[in-house]
């Protein structure tokens, strides 16, 4: 069986700035990655790739078998199972929590009433929120609506997820639920790949965490030998920093 998500020589300019520098990275089914690095280094830009919200500047990426970057590619079709997840929840907040699960799944995946509901609820009970159904977005906490946000993009039966710092607008007291829910997709089979400062689900969770830096990536493996015992000199000044309660600069 093909890979879940194949990238190769991948390239991302904004003009004159080299985001991304010939990224080779591959997901196997089920896998766990999580993707680590200083602020500005690419990571958000990997992301919006693997779906192309960003468009390559050069390379191949194909998510499920399909290649993304082929322009005869329908994007719709292939996006429809791609899941993403990011730091804001951008739920529609004039819709309950139950509409908010259910608009997609009726208008892209054309299910009726009921059956976006069942599987809305479904979801719902799997974040732990079944009794939030008829709430609005704005009553709910941000690490709830966060858990919505992810209940909403289950509900399209992605094969993958993609996770950007999901918990980092949180309150540190919410981010605790959050991840509880994605560890639970894990432990489900869920491919995912996961932008993240949360060293210690990266460490708990991940089959395999990515260093970038620059671009690049700079050192990738086991989180036991990433976190745990890094080989590269970047990659140790990053951990020191972000490790370090003490450390007051920027957390990046
Ligand atoms: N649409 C865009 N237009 C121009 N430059 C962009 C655009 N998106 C990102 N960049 C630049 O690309 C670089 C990488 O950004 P990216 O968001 O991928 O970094 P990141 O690793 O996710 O950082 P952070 O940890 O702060 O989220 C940055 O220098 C950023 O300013
Ligand atoms: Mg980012």
């Amino acid at each position: 069986m093909s890979a879940m998500i194949e990238i190769s020589g991948l390239d991302k300019s904004f003009g004159s700035l080299e985001v991304l520098r010939g990224i080779d990275l591959t997901v196997r089914r089920g896998e766990v990655v999580c993707v680590i690095g200083p602020s500005g280094s690419g990571k958000s830009t990997l992301l919006r790739c693997v779906n192309l919200l960003e468009q390559p500047t050069k390379g191949r990426i194909a998510v499920d078998g399909v290649e993304v970057t082929d322009p005869d590619t329908d994007l719709d079709a292939a996006r429809r199972h791609i899941g993403m997840v990011f730091q804001g929840f951008n739920l529609f907040s004039h819709l309950t929590v139950l509409e908010n699960l259910t608009v997609a799944q009726r208008k892209v995946l054309r299910r009726d009433r009921a059956e976006a509901d069942r599987v809305a609820r479904e979801n719902l009970d799997r974040v732990g929120l079944a009794e939030k159904a008829d709430s609005m977005p704005a009553q709910l906490s941000g690490g709830q609506q966060q858990r919505v946000a992810i209940a909403r993009a289950l509900s399209m039966n992605p094969n993958v997820m993609l996770f950007d710092e999901p918990t980092s607008a949180l309150d540190p007291e919410l981010v605790g639920d959050v991840l509880g829910v994605m560890r639970g997709l894990a432990d489900e089979g869920m491919t995912m790949l996961v932008v993240t400062h949360e060293m210690q689900f990266a460490r708990e969770v991940a089959d395999r965490v990515l260093f970038m830096d620059g671009g690049v990536v700079v050192e990738q493996g086991p989180p036991a030998e990433v976190i745990g015992d890094p080989k590269e000199e970047r990659t140790r000044t990053f951990l020191s920093r972000v490790l370090d309660p003490t450390h007051t600069g920027p957390k990046d």
